[in-house]
């Protein structure tokens, strides 16, 4: 499969799928042949420069991890104790880094995060450590060492640290050297190190996944925006109460089926695509742009790019496409949906598609909408 920049994953998708996502970590050796990373150690640094670009550095001292916040300055790359430059979401910057996200588009995109890269210095690390997503750990210039080990829960002790949610206790079991174009897919949880042998670079694609406490907080706001305040918990034909005081299982009983009959009544499901889109960063464009990109459009603008920061998915329902963009959602007729499939695959519209849009009411409404939520660029 050939994403945007050319690069050709090696995998087998249905096995993958069946046996390793969400279960097992993989070492795909080899997984894009002639890998050229694109980007390298010295544009990371050049970028970590910058105020709005979230990094971080993570250094060994004294036999302590020492964390650093960004934007960092010349000056804070001349250490010599192995170090780590950790640069979040690179793929909003630079389009070749974004093109690596193409390389897992069997997986559903809202599932996509970000794309994070790090440099690190021969022996640098971020420490033994588990996180809550799924990565695919792609290796950049030179060389890395990943140990992997235990499945970690929330019983797993961590090392005092403020921030940095080292593991106190790393059971290590498996070992492997990933060279440039090997990927290490991980899945949530298990315990993973990697020591940097030499220079070296890694590009993760990393996955979210909303908390389930979050789903049931979205699902429940969104039901309790639609039931009435003024049913109370009612209970007809009430046996007599024979222990004073007491709440019995029959009581219990009805509070259940209140409360099932509550939750038969909750209506869309749009708000699990308003979680799932929700931006990174504050994705609005500011009154000016927007006022700018709408005549640009009107007037006839030549290309339609997705930002590369869009957080944009799509539901199809009887007769309408509910299109989420960055934690927002609005309706529209199902004419659409060409135009939003190909918006989502190739990620930008060309000149004849902005004009089938622009020829439609309902399309020059979802194009504004796009421009107005902060997903889309004109030029
Ligand atoms: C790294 O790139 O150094 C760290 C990535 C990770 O362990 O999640
Ligand atoms: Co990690």
């Amino acid at each position: 499969m050939t994403g945007a920049s050319g690069v050709e994953l090696e995998l087998d998708r249905e096995d993958f799928l069946a046996r390793y996502w969400q279960r097992r970590p993989l070492l795909i050796p080899g997984a894009i042949k002639n890998f050229k990373p694109p980007l390298s150690r010295h544009q990371l640094a050049g970028l970590a420069l910058e105020e709005q670009v979230e990094s971080r550095i993570i250094e060994r001292r004294d036999n302590n991890w020492v964390l650093h916040h960004g934007p960092f300055s010349n000056a804070d790359y001349q250490r010599d104790t192995p170090w780590t430059l950790l640069v979040q979401a690179v793929d909003h910057y630079i389009p070749e880094v974004a093109a690596l996200r193409k390389l897992v588009n069997f997986i559903p995109q809202w599932r996509v995060d970000d794309v994070m890269v790090s440099y690190a210095s021969d022996g640098g690390s971020v420490g033994p450590h588990c996180d809550n997503y799924d990565v695919f750990l792609l290796q950049g210039e030179g060389e890395r060492r990943w140990k992997l080990g235990q499945f970690c829960d929330e019983d797993t002790p961590l090392s005092p640290h403020d921030e940095l949610h080292l593991l106190s206790v790393f059971e290590g079991r498996e070992e492997y050297l990933l060279k440039p174009g090997d990927i290490l897919y991980l899945p949530p949880r298990i315990a993973h190190w990697g020591v940097a042998v030499g220079e070296c670079t890694t590009f993760s694609i990393g996955f979210r996944a909303p908390r389930v406490n979050d789903m049931v907080s979205r699902f429940a706001d969104a039901l309790l925006a639609q039931l009435d305040r003024e049913e109370f918990y009612h209970d007809a034909r009430l046996e007599p109460a024979s222990r004073a005081g007491e709440i019995r299982p029959r009581d219990l009983e009805r509070v259940q089926a209140q409360i099932q009959a509550a939750l038969d009544q909750a209506g869309d499901n749009h708000w699990f695509g308003q979680l799932a889109t929700e931006p990174r960063y504050d994705p609005f464009p500011d009154d000016d742009d927007l006022a700018e990109a709408r005549i640009s459009l009107r007037d006839g603008a030549g290309r339609l790019e997705l930002l590369a920061s869009a957080k944009l998915a799509w539901q199809q329902e009887a007769e309408t496409v509910i299109v989420f963009a960055n934690g927002d959602s609005r309706e529209f007729p199902d004419s659409i949906l060409p135009l939003q499939i190909a918006l989502c695959e190739q990620w930008q519209l060309d000149p004849i598609q902005i004009k089938t849009a622009l020829s439609d009411p309902a399309g020059s409404t979802w194009l504004d909408y796009l421009l107005e939520s902060g997903c889309v660029y004109v030029e």
